[in-house]
């Protein structure tokens, strides 16, 4: 996963800075949460998402151990109504999607959670089980309200940059 899609990469691809406000979508144990958190600095907030108790257990643990002060953990699905709306500059979205039953109504509630003009950046990475095709996430992402801004990567493992259009 480092070698295909390595979280500076990916951090880099969102075009993740200082000050940022950054919602990780199924974070898992904060592989990109944390470096996120890292690269937003005091100013900046990290929000991650997970379903699995275990995997927030896991990250609110390293959360402790590191003394990181930026990053807050929800527990739950994309789509529940948990997240804030107009709150974040970013979302990722790393290897998740396809694991997701109702993909419209979690990318209508990523829409809802970013700032006008903010971005959701989708990695797909090919050995994932839940690989879903340029071709699907475009035509997901465009369903939910997204414009297509950025494409990075190949079909092995790439990277696509939305944006939630201004009013
Ligand atoms: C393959 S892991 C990827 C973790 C992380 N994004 C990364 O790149 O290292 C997928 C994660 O998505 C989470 N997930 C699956 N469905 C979800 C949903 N509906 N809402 C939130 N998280 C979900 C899983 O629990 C798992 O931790």
């Amino acid at each position: 996963m480092e070698w295909l899609a390595g979280r500076d990469l990916l951090l880099d691809r969102a075009h993740v800075e200082p000050g940022m406000w950054v919602l990780d979508v199924g974070s898992g144990p904060g592989r990109l949460s944390l470096p996120a958190a890292a690269r937003v600095g005091p100013a900046g907030r990290v929000v991650a998402l997970d379903i699995q108790p275990s995997m927030i257990h896991k990250l609110n643990e390293r959360i402790k151990e590191r003394g990181v002060s930026n990053l807050e953990t929800i527990l739950g699905g994309i789509g529940e109504g948990k997240v804030p709306p107009a709150a974040f500059d970013r979302s990722l979205l790393v290897s998740v999607l396809g694991e997701i039953p109702d993909k419209t109504r979690a990318l209508r509630e990523i829409y809802t959670a970013l700032k006008p003009g903010g971005i959701l950046s989708i990695t797909e990475v090919f050995p994932d089980p839940h690989y879903q095709t340029r071709t699907t996430v475009r035509k997901l992402a465009q369903a939910a309200g997204f414009s297509l801004v950025e494409s990075f990567g190949n079909w092995l493992a790439f990277t696509m940059n939305f944006r939630k259009n201004e009013p």
